[in-house]
């Protein structure tokens, strides 16, 4: 995948996995939990990243930069850069860290923040995956689309996994004229949404 993928990448993929799975059972609090996406799911998502058209990628919810990772593989091969937002200065540090002992802090720039506070400032938008707190997700998706490139793509995660909770994302993407919309049941369930590529606004 995205041929060769330099093994200090790959070490630290395996690194955070071996993380999370300890998390997962060990009683971590949730606040120090990496709370990743399964491999399956990045690797949905590299691929889908790395055939968006011209832009920029942003990603909001780095946790340990597991996810951006994948979406640096993307970046590498379009010769784009990833912005990255987390709100926990722990967990930004531990992933400026991940970057940098992968050699990807050339093409992934994280922004310790509320991304809310960054987003309309954000334009040329082709890439945006969508992994932070359930409660923020409508309020990112309504900053992000309208800064989608046409035929850009927005995902979201967990929209299986928290469907009651999501629903009103789902509803509003599926209904809105500016995006195609379309659940995907991978991993926790991904929301992807494309920037319509002509026509209607
Ligand atoms: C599910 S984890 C992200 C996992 C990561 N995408 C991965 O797969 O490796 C969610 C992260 O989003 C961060 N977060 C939550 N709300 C945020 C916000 N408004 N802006 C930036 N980061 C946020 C949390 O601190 C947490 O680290």
């Amino acid at each position: 995948m995205f041929g060769d993928i330099p093994e200090r990448v790959l070490e630290q993929m395996r690194r955070l996995e071996a993380i999370d799975a300890r998390d997962r059972v060990d009683g971590t609090p949730r606040d120090k939990r990496l709370r990743q996406i399964p491999p399956e799911t990045a690797k949905f998502l590299a691929i889908v990243a790395s055939s968006t058209p011209q832009g920029n990628f942003v990603e909001i919810g780095t946790s340990a930069g597991y996810s951006s990772l994948y979406l640096g593989l993307a970046c590498r091969e379009r010769g784009v850069r990833l912005t990255t937002f987390e709100v926990l200065e722990e967990k930004a540090h531990m992933a400026q860290e991940t970057f940098r002992l992968a050699g990807m802090d050339d093409i992934i720039k994280v922004i310790v923040g509320d991304a809310r506070e960054y987003l309309s400032g954000l334009n040329g938008i082709s890439f945006c995956f969508l992994d932070a707190e359930k409660e923020v997700y409508l309020e990112c998706y309504e900053l992000i689309v309208p800064k989608l490139v046409r035929g850009g793509l927005l995902v979201a995660d967990n929209v299986i996994s928290h469907a009651e909770t999501l629903q009103s994302l789902v509803d509003r993407a599926m209904a809105d004229r500016r995006v195609d919309a379309v659940v995907v049941p991978i991993g926790r369930g991904e929301l992807l949404c494309r920037r319509i590529l002509n026509g209607r606004e």
